[in-house]
């Protein structure tokens, strides 16, 4: 990952291959920025008018390079659009100065060295500016060039991502700004590390790799595994689990990662819908619908990099995190629709569709979750086709059984610069899902169908246990162009709101 400083360099004696400047969108055209006094100076106070010169409007994303001005040390300046500019009296929100780093980033692939000198208000300003970076950076080349790179370091297009950043008009001895960049060095590297395993390809991410994977790192960071294979899956009745991978060659598996705080007052556990490949099953998805169908461990990536991710950061919250890990294949020993799995909690569940197989994973996580009775449960997945209809690809959905804490975990998303959005669990849809032969249907009514799917997980939850799903099947995978931050593929969905979560109930606001 990209080395991140906080430097006191000025612009131009700063020794680098590129200077990043802000600009912004003006009533009147491009704005310059602060940050951007010493190359506007140089050029007389008429940087503003160059930059329109060059085309640039200062729209969000946008990058126009310039030569540096006579006297810098680097030898190129990348203006990168910031959007509208703020309102007199008010400075840059840091989810813009989060996307305009992470562009800036994107466009300095093949660089070594940039400085980046955005405006920076506070030290929540400099983490922002450092998390768009290294998210910004990121690209997934383990595939690539193989033959050539051994190891793949490097693209397709044979460039390296930026190596180095230092982040100018912070206070590098300030003890807030160097945690911010702390924070954003240990959230953003897992957070790469849930893209990687999202992009990794399903023959070399089965269930058994992805757990020795989370196996390996609660080792390094303290953190307590236990892994159920097959066989403990059986002997403990985890039904949902075992009926989902028994079409599989690969077996299922059930990691529970345990991170603890001396000082911890609240326990949270998050579950991660962890499908490592989702051909749909017996009721097998049409071609057009399966190429993508790597990511549906998306939520079991998430969570696994919010738990290394509290560890790391020594939040004083206990965190439980559960992988329920399996591959959704057709075979002879496949789950048929019209099967009938008894479940961990004992309820039995008619399979109507084997395609609807996430909700059925995470039914034995959640009721394990319950278990323990942790103060709340959210809960992580990639689960229906129908959440994308209905808020996009960039917008994952809220939902929960307790109206402050859909609204703290909509909060905590909003905080973290994720969009999401509430979403309602109306009561009159759970009759679709009843069953003549089982307690429940793993479908019910067509429409409103991600609703649907948060009913039926609701009834796998604990009594009297606050809860919260996430349905990010729209935001887990980047399909288009990467913008801002956001790669092509694996995006990291969901990290940033659980660990800002987390953070938020160690300071006693769980909401
Ligand atoms: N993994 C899919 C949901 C999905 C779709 C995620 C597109 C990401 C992109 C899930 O397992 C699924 O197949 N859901 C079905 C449920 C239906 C059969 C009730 C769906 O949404 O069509
Ligand atoms: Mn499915
Ligand atoms: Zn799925």
């Amino acid at each position: 990952m990209t080395a991140l400083t906080l430097s006191t360099a000025a612009a131009p004696g700063l020794r680098a291959d590129a200077l990043v400047i802000g600009v912004a969108k003006g009533a009147k055209g491009p704005v310059v920025a602060p940050g951007a006094e010493a190359v506007d100076k140089a050029y007389d106070g008429g940087l503003a008018g160059v930059l329109e010169t060059l085309g640039a409007s200062g729209a969000e994303g946008e990058v126009t390079k310039l030569p540096a001005p006579s006297g810098f040390k680097t030898p190129l300046v990348v203006a990168v659009g910031l959007g509208d500019a703020p309102a007199k009296d008010s400075g840059y929100d840091a989810e813009a100065l989060r996307r305009a780093a992470g562009a800036a980033a994107r466009a300095l692939t093949g660089c070594r060295k940039a400085a980046f000198a955005l405006p920076v208000a506070d030290a929540d300003d400099a983490g922002a500016i450092g998390e768009g970076v290294l998210l910004g950076a990121y690209s997934f080349t383990a595939y690539k060039d193989t033959a050539k790179n051994g190891k793949g370091a490097k693209g397709g297009n044979g460039k390296a991502p930026l190596a180095e950043a230092a982040l100018l008009g912070g206070k590098p001895r300030d003890k807030a700004y160097k945690a911010a960049i702390e924070r954003a060095v240990a959230v953003c590297e897992e957070l790469n590390r849930a893209r990687d395993l999202v992009n990794t390809p399903p023959n070399d991410l089965d269930p058994a790799a992805f757990a020795a994977i989370a196996q390996a790192a609660a080792k390094e960071h303290g953190i307590k595994v236990q892994v159920l294979d097959e066989k403990a899956l059986a002997k403990g009745g985890y039904g949902g689990i075992l009926g989902v991978g028994s079409g599989s060659a690969s077996a299922p598996r059930l990691v529970k990662l345990s991170y603890t705080s001396s000082k911890a007052k609240k326990h949270l556990a998050f579950v991660g819908k962890g499908i490592t490949y989702d051909s749909g099953g017996i009721s097998l998805k049409p071609a057009g619908h399966n190429e993508t169908m790597k990511c549906d461990m998306s939520g079991a990536a998430a969570v696994f990099a919010a738990v290394v991710a509290a560890a790391r950061l020594g939040l004083e919250v206990n965190v439980t995190g559960w992988l329920a890990l399996a591959e959704n294949m057709p075979s002879g020993s496949a789950v048929r629709p019209g099967d009938v799995l008894r479940m961990y909690s004992g309820k039995t569940v008619e399979v109507l569709n084997t395609d609807a197989e996430g909700r059925l994973v995470l039914a034995d996580a959640l009721w394990a979750a319950s278990q323990e009775k942790p103060d709340a449960i959210v809960d992580v997945a990639t689960l229906t086709g129908a959440m994308m209809l209905a808020l996009g690809s960039r917008t994952f959905g809220v939902m929960a059984n307790d109206d402050a804490f859909r609204a703290a975990v909509h909060e905590a998303a909003e905080e973290s610069g994720e969009a999401a959005w509430p979403m309602p669990l109306p009561e009159h849809l759970r009759k679709g899902m009843e069953s003549a032969t089982a307690d429940i249907a793993n479908m019910g009514e067509r429409m409103g169908g991600g609703l649907v799917a948060g009913l039926f997980l609701r009834e796998f939850v604990g009594e009297g246990i606050t809860w919260a799903h996430l349905d990010i099947a729209g935001p887990a995978f980047n399909e288009g162009g990467p913008f801002g931050y956001t790669p092509k593929g694996g995006t990291g969905s969901a990290v940033r709101t659980l660990v800002r979560l987390a953070e938020r109930t160690a300071a006693g606001d769980l909401g």
